[in-house]
């Protein structure tokens, strides 16, 4: 296996237990009773924040790609939206399972009226639709309209955050904040923008590399030279 191959599996091994980390404190606050004295508020609170954070670190990796030219990186996206949408999926159920008490018809009507609620759901079902599709059977059969269909999830971002932002009911800073980041990822994003960014790190590694080709030579010369 290539070396670079093997950094990436240790990084896909780090993602996994980050990722599930809030899971497991979460379960471990709730067995012994260590959530705070609105324990469903509590649960939809951070099942909900863990998976807005999830989903920004996934957006995060093409751009972050295109900045460092680690093109590898790449390969975390998946992971890292498909935990964004389990903890967006837990966090459904506890407001339909533990809130509502999965009354469909009370579940309907305050979706309906709670447009935080409405924007909420209308992720969830983009994320569960990219989920779906993120297979390497799925992306063999759409084909170039895989690509198309993925980029969804620059749709299921915002819409999280608006969610966010909308569901606070006075200090909206957090949300804003990371809006903001979301922005500014999706800006890299802009073809004119990346390929500038993609001009200017070629730029540097050429600037860089007849530098150390030229140490390397100094070098040689003492060894070959016995200095
Ligand atoms: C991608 C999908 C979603 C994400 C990322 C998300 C994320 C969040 C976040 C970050 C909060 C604020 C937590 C806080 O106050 O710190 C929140 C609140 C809330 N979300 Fe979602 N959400 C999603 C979908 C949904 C759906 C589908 C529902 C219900 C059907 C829902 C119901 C709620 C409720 C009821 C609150 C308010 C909790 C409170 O009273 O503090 N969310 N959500």
């Amino acid at each position: 296996m290539a070396e670079s191959e093997t950094r990436l599996n240790n990084w896909t091994h780090v993602v996994h237990p980050a990722a599930l980390a809030p899971l497991a404190l979460l379960v471990w606050d709730a067995l012994t009773g260590r959530l705070t004295v609105n324990p469903i508020q509590d649960l939809t609170q951070r099942t909900g924040y863990a998976a807005v954070i999830l989903l920004i670190l996934s957006l995060g990796c093409t751009p972050l790609s295109v900045v460092t030219g680690w093109k590898r990186i790449i390969a975390l996206r998946r992971p890292l939206g498909l935990y964004g949408f389990l903890y967006a999926t837990l966090h459904m159920l506890v407001f339909t399972a533990l809130d509502f008490g999965l009354n469909l018809a009370l579940i309907v009507q305050e979706i309906a009226e709670k447009r935080y609620i409405l924007v909420g759901t209308l992720a969830l079902l983009i994320l569960a639709l990219l989920a779906l599709t993120s297979t390497k059977g799925w992306q063999r059969r759409l084909g170039r309209n895989w690509k198309r269909l993925h980029r969804l999830a620059y749709l299921a971002a915002p819409l999280a955050l608006i969610h966010y932002a909308w569901a606070q009911k006075s200090d909206i800073r957090q949300p804003l904040l990371l809006g903001a980041a979301v922005a500014l990822l999706l800006m890299l994003r802009l073809p004119p923008l990346r390929r500038r960014i993609e001009t200017w790190r070629r730029a540097l590694v050429a600037r860089r590399q007849p530098a150390l080709h030229g140490h390397a030579t100094v070098g040689e010369a003492r060894r070959s030279d016995g200095g």
